[in-house]
């Protein structure tokens, strides 16, 4: 392990970490992403970034949807929303970003507060409503391109927009994105707004999706499409959208979002009624988006990608969460909670004995996981 990484980590969790307890959890996550837009201003600095944190290997490599990863660890949805900073969280050493959940127009979500810090339970309660700059400012974000780190878009449509024309906001985003992203993630599972037994309908998720595989078929290139489905869907419910995966041209799909259900918590039943609704992810999500995966892969006959995401805090979770069938995995309330460490830490487990490292990883190449400048 280098010492710079040895140095950093124990530095982010008596420095920096007690610093961001002690905030409002969206103020902190504002101060970690302008902070990594400045790291990413100052020359070398993402190579820093890469030389702390990252680890890098041939066993760790992965090609899924035809794209090919470094690692099958990726930042889930949420924790990039705009696109500001895939390149730094490339460079800390995820596999893949999903940026978003972008909508066709910037939105404020929810009133706040609206994220809730369950520190006995190690998850969050979150019923953000999915505020975003909207896409101009994605594309702005996205235009100077992305080398070195996949990139996929999480879309959906604007709180605002009636059910009906969802799916017009759906191929708007697709539209102008395809060209900037390598994959995208169709979210019907986080939006908090929406009557949530409508979007579950088979109808409604056809009609969202058909506009975008016709869309993608006269396009040179191809971009893989994924569905993002809530970790409360009934078993009936999870076999119809496996279904739908292998009837459709859909590529795969990312399980779970965070949970409305609130049982077995170690916080106290007070404060967690304080707290209100809202999607409860981290460590009591673990066994249920495995389960979810689980139940996915083996319907499908294990033919179909999955990205498993929802409570994934230790090395164990993630193998776990691999052993039921994900071929790649999200992490965004571990890392919230752990920090950079649990990257490295799970990155580290995965490794193959016996198998060389990278080339790439010998050298010292000026900016590894450049994606370009951006604005
Ligand atoms: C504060 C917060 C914001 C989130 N925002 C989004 C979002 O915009 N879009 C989305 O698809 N998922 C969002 N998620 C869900 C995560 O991407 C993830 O699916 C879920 O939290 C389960 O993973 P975890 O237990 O590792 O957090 C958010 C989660 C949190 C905690």
């Amino acid at each position: 392990m280098p010492s710079a990484f040895r140095i950093f980590v124990p530095m982010f969790n008596t420095v920096i970490r007690p610093i961001l307890d002690a905030l409002p959890i969206e103020r902190a996550h504002r101060i970690v992403i302008l902070s990594l837009r400045l790291v990413g201003l100052v020359p070398g600095g993402r190579w820093l970034l890469g030389k702390c944190c990252a680890t890098e290997a041939l066993s760790l490599e992965r090609e899924v949807f035809g794209v090919r990863f470094r690692n099958p660890i990726g930042a889930a949805a949420g924790l990039d929303r705009n696109g500001e900073v895939f390149g730094e969280l490339g460079a800390l050493g995820f596999g893949f970003v999903e940026i978003g959940t972008l909508t066709p127009r910037p939105q404020s979500g929810n009133p706040t507060p609206r994220a809730f810090r369950l520190p006995a339970d190690n998850a969050f309660v979150n019923r953000t409503g999915l505020p975003n700059c909207g896409l101009e400012t994605a594309i702005r974000h996205l235009r100077h391109g992305h080398r070195g780190v996949v990139v996929g878009a999480n879309i959906a449509c604007n709180a605002a927009t009636p059910p009906e024309s969802a799916p017009k906001d759906f191929l708007k985003l697709f539209r102008n994105l395809y060209q900037y992203v390598d994959y995208f993630t169709v979210n019907i599972s986080g939006d908090d707004i929406r009557d949530e037994e409508l979007v579950r309908t088979n109808d409604y998720i056809n009609a969202v999706l058909t506009p975008l595989f016709d869309f993608r078929r006269g396009q040179n290139q191809y971009r893989p499409i994924l569905l993002k489905i809530s970790p409360d869907l009934t078993d009936e419910e999870i076999d119809r959208v496996t279904d739908i995966l292998i009837a459709t041209p859909l590529d795969g799909i990312v399980a779970t979002n965070g949970t409305r259900r609130r049982e077995g918590l170690a916080t106290d039943a007070g404060e967690v009624t304080r707290i209100g609704a809202g999607r409860l992810s981290g460590a009591p999500l673990t066994a249920r988006a495995i389960a979810v995966v689980r139940r996915i892969h083996e319907r499908s006959g294990g033919n179909y990608p999955i990205i498993g995401t929802g409570g994934m805090m230790t090395p164990d979770d993630v193998r776990a969460m691999l052993d039921a069938g994900a071929d790649l995995v999200q992490l965004h309330t571990g890392l919230l909670y752990r920090g950079p460490g649990l990257l490295k830490e799970i990155c580290r487990s995965l490794l193959v004995p016996g198998k060389p490292e990278s080339p790439e990883a010998q050298t010292e190449p000026e900016n590894p996981a450049d994606p370009g400048s951006r604005s």
